[in-house]
C-alpha cells in the first residue's frame, strides 16, 4: 500500500466532546503519525504520579486550564522525539493564545509549513450527551459511546481487547466548567487562525465515517501548500 505523508502539523480544535481524539486516532493510524493529545499526556503523568502530575490533578478535575508553561514544555520535549519528524496531530492543543503564539516559533524553528487547523463544531447539548457516553480503551485509545458506538462486548475494545474506562472530569458539573474554559480561553484561536488563513471547519455533528472524509479532503487539500505562518 502506498505510504501518505503528512509532513505538517494538523491541529484539531474544539470544545470537549467534539470528537477530535476520535478523529486524531484514526488520522494517526492513516498517515502513520503521532497523535500528540495533551490532555491524553497529562492524565498519563498523572498517573504515574510524577512531580508534573500532581500538580494537574486538581486543575484537571476543576475543569480548568493547566498553565501554559508546563504545557509548552511538555508539548516542546514530545516534538523532539525522532517520530515527529514527518508531521503530527495535535489533539486539544494549543488551547491559548500564548500556547499558539508559541507554536508558531517552534514550527517555524523545526522548519514545518503551515499548519492545517480544523475546527469541529457541535452544539453545546449534542456534546453534553457524547461525553457522558464515552469510554476509551486503556490500550490504543480508542473511543466509544455507550449511547450511538458501544463495543461489541461491554467494557472491551473491539480493536485490541483493551479495557474500557471512564474519565473522571466527565462529570456533568466539569464538563460544564470545561465548557466555559473553552468559550473563554480557546474559542478566540478560531479567530486567531481564521486571519491567519489556515482554519478550516467541519461538521462535527455528521457522523464518524463523514467527518472523516471531511478531513481526508481537508489534507488532500492543503498538500503542496507551502510557508510559515
Ligand atoms: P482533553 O483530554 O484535551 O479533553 P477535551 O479537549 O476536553 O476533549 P475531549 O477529550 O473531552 O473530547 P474530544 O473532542 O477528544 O472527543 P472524543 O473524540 O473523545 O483535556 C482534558 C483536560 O486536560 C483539560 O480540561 C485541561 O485541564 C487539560 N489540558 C489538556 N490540554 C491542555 C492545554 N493545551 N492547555 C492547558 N490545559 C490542558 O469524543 C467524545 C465522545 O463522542 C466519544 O464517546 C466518541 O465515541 C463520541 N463521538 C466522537 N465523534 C462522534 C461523531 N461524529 N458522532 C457521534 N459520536 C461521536
Amino acid at each position: 500500500m502506498l505510504q501518505m505523508s503528512l509532513n505538517r502539523a494538523l491541529i484539531f480544535l474544539g470544545p470537549p466532546g467534539a470528537g477530535k481524539g476520535t478523529q486524531a486516532n484514526r488520522v494517526a493510524r492513516r498517515y502513520e503519525v503521532p497523535h500528540l493529545s495533551t490532555g491524553d499526556m497529562l492524565r498519563d503523568a498523572v498517573t504515574r504520579g510524577t512531580e508534573l502530575g500532581r500538580m494537574a490533578k486538581p486543575i484537571m478535575e476543576r475543569g480548568e486550564l493547566v498553565p501554559d508553561d508546563i504545557v509548552l514544555g511538555m508539548v516542546e520535549e514530545r516534538l523532539s522525539r525522532p517520530d515527529a519528524k514527518s508531521g503530527f496531530i495535535f489533539d486539544g492543543f494549543p488551547r491559548t493564545i500564548p500556547q499558539a503564539e508559541q507554536l508558531d516559533e517552534i514550527l517555524k524553528r523545526r522548519g514545518f509549513s503551515k499548519p492545517v487547523v480544523v475546527e469541529f463544531h457541535v452544539n453545546a447539548d449534542v456534546l453534553l450527551h457524547r461525553v457522558a457516553g464515552r469510554w476509551t480503551c486503556s490500550v490504543g485509545g480508542e473511543t466509544y459511546n455507550v449511547f450511538e458506538r458501544p463495543p461489541k462486548v461491554a467494557g472491551v475494545c473491539d480493536n485490541d481487547g483493551g479495557k474500557l474506562v471512564q474519565r473522571c472530569d466527565d462529570r456533568p458539573e466539569v464538563v460544564k466548567e470545561r465548557l466555559a474554559a473553552y468559550e473563554r480561553q480557546t474559542k478566540p484561536l478560531e479567530d486567531y487562525y481564521r486571519r491567519k488563513g489556515v482554519l478550516e471547519v467541519v461538521d462535527g455533528t455528521a457522523n464518524v465515517e463523514e467527518v472523516s472524509r471531511a478531513l481526508a479532503e481537508i489534507i488532500k487539500r492543503a498538500e503542496g501548500r507551502d510557508g510559515h505562518l
